[in-house]
C-alpha cells in the first residue's frame, strides 16, 4: 500500500473512534523503507486531531517510558501529576464484567496502562485520545510484549480511544506472529501494512517537481535516470536527490551532475546503511553475504553452502538469521536476494576486508 492511503485511513479511523480498525496497526517493511518515518507521520495525523502522541522504540524500560510520557502529558494538560494511587479498570468480556485493580505500591511495579488510562480519562471529555507508536517491535522481549499486548487489549476493550501503531522488520515480525502465546492474538488483530519501495515513475515525478520548485530544471530523461538509481528505496531517494542537487548550485541539472550525484549517493548509502548493518552481524553472516554477492541475481542456498564449504543445513541457519535481520529476502523458488539496493556492489567492493575479519 502507498503512503498516502495509510495516512488517510488512519484519519478516518480517528474520526470513527474506538473500535475503528486502523487504530491498531502493524507496519512491516525492509530496512530503510520508511517505517520510522511512517510512524512519525501517523503521529502527526493524530496530533493534528488533538490526540496525545507517545513515540517509543522497543528496548529495556520501554513500558516505563510510555508511563513516564503519559504522566508528563497529563501534567502538561494541567492535571495534578500525582494521580490516584488506585485505578479500577472495568472491562467487559463476553463472559461478563471483570474488574481489575492496579495498586501503585512503592516497591511493586505497576502497569504502564494505569498512567495511560488516567491520561485517557482527561482526554475522553475532549473527544480525543492517546496514540502510542512502538518502533522495532521485533526486539521487544517476551515479558514486555506480554505486558504491552495484555494491557493494550484491556484499554481497547474498555472502549478507550487509544491507537497503537507498531512497526518492525518483516521476517522478525512473522516469527512473533507465528507464536501461539497470547500477545500473538493481539498482533494478529492489528491491521497489517506492508511498506514497499516507491514506484520509480513516482520518484521521477517527484524529482522533477522538487527540482523545479527549487528554481532549477531537469529533463524527464535525467529525472528517470536518478529515479532508477534509487530503486525506489526511500533512503536512496533522499540521497540521490540531495547529492545530485548539490553538484551544481544553479541552472539546469546536467548529465554530469546526475552521474556524480548518483555515485556520491551510493557511497553515502554504503557508509550510512550497509556498513553499520554489517557491523551488527556475525562473521559467518558476513561471509554468507559476500558469497551471495558472487551471484548476478538471486542466489540458491545450495550454491552458497558449496562456496562456504558447508552443508545446506548449516547454511540454512545463517540464511534464516539474515532473513530475520532484514538483510536478505526470499526471492521465491527457494532463492534469496539482497533486501537493500547496492548491497551486492558494496559487498564486492569490501569483500577482502569483510572476509579478512572472518579469517582472523
Ligand atoms: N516516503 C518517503 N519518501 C522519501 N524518503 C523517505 C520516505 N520514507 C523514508 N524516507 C527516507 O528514508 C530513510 C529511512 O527511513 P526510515 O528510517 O523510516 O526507515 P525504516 O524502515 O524505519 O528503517 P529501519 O528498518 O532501518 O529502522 C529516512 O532517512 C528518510 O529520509
Ligand atoms: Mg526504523
Amino acid at each position: 500500500m502507498g503512503r498516502q492511503p495509510i495516512l488517510e485511513d488512519f484519519q478516518e479511523s480517528l474520526d470513527d473512534g474506538p473500535g475503528a480498525p486502523n487504530l491498531l496497526q502493524l507496519i512491516t517493511g525492509a530496512r530503510g523503507v520508511g517505517k520510522t518515518v511512517m510512524l512519525n507521520e501517523l503521529g502527526l495525523v493524530a496530533q493534528a486531531n488533538g490526540w496525545v502522541v507517545i513515540h517509543v522504540t522497543a528496548g529495556a524500560g520501554m513500558l516505563d517510558r510510555i508511563a513516564y510520557k503519559a504522566r508528563l502529558a497529563k501534567s502538561n494538560l494541567g492535571s495534578p501529576a500525582a494521580g490516584k494511587t488506585t485505578t479500577i479498570l472495568n472491562l467487559t468480556t463476553p463472559l461478563g464484567g471483570v474488574s481489575r485493580e492496579f495498586v501503585r505500591g512503592e516497591e511493586s511495579s505497576f502497569s504502564w496502562a494505569e498512567d495511560v488510562s488516567e491520561l485517557l480519562d482527561i482526554l475522553v471529555p475532549r473527544e480525543t485520545g492517546v496514540c502510542i507508536t512502538v518502533d522495532e517491535i521485533h526486539s521487544l522481549d517476551d515479558e514486555q510484549m506480554h505486558a504491552l499486548a495484555g494491557e493494550s487489549q484491556m484499554l481497547i476493550r474498555q472502549g478507550y480511544p487509544i491507537a497503537m501503531i507498531m512497526a518492525g522488520l518483516p521476517k522478525a515480525v512473522e516469527d512473533l506472529l507465528a507464536g501461539d502465546r497470547s500477545p500473538t492474538t493481539f498482533l494478529r488483530r492489528a491491521e497489517r501494512q506492508v511498506l514497499k519501495d516507491v514506484p520509480v515513475s513516482d520518484v521521477a515525478e517527484s524529482f522533477e517537481e522538487i527540482i523545479s520548485n527549487g528554481g532549477r530544471s531537469i529533463t524527464e530523461e535525467l529525472a528517470y535516470e536518478c529515479a532508477r538509481a534509487t530503486n525506489g528505496y526511500p533512503f536512496m531517494i533522499q540521497l540521490v536527490g540531495y547529492h545530485t542537487w548539490r553538484q551544481g548550485r544553479s541552472g539546469p541539472v546536467t548529465r554530469q551532475h546526475v552521474g556524480d550525484g548518483i555515485l556520491a549517493a551510493q557511497a553515502r548509502l554504503g557508509a550510512l546503511v550497509h556498513e553499520p548493518a554489517l557491523v551488527d552481524l556475525s562473521e559467518v553472516d558476513r561471509t554468507f553475504l559476500v558469497k551471495m554477492a558472487e551471484d548476478e541475481g538471486s542466489s540458491r542456498l545450495s550454491d552458497i553452502a558449496k562456496r562456504l564449504g558447508k552443508t545446506s543445513q548449516y547454511a540454512s541457519v545463517y540464511r534464516d538469521r539474515l532473513l530475520k535481520a532484514g538483510m536478505i529476502r526470499s526471492a521465491g523458488f527457494g532463492k534469496m536476494s539482497f533486501a537493500t539496493p547496492y548491497l551486492r556492489e558494496y559487498l564486492r567492493d569490501h569483500a577482502a576486508h569483510l572476509m579478512a575479519q572472518e579469517e582472523d
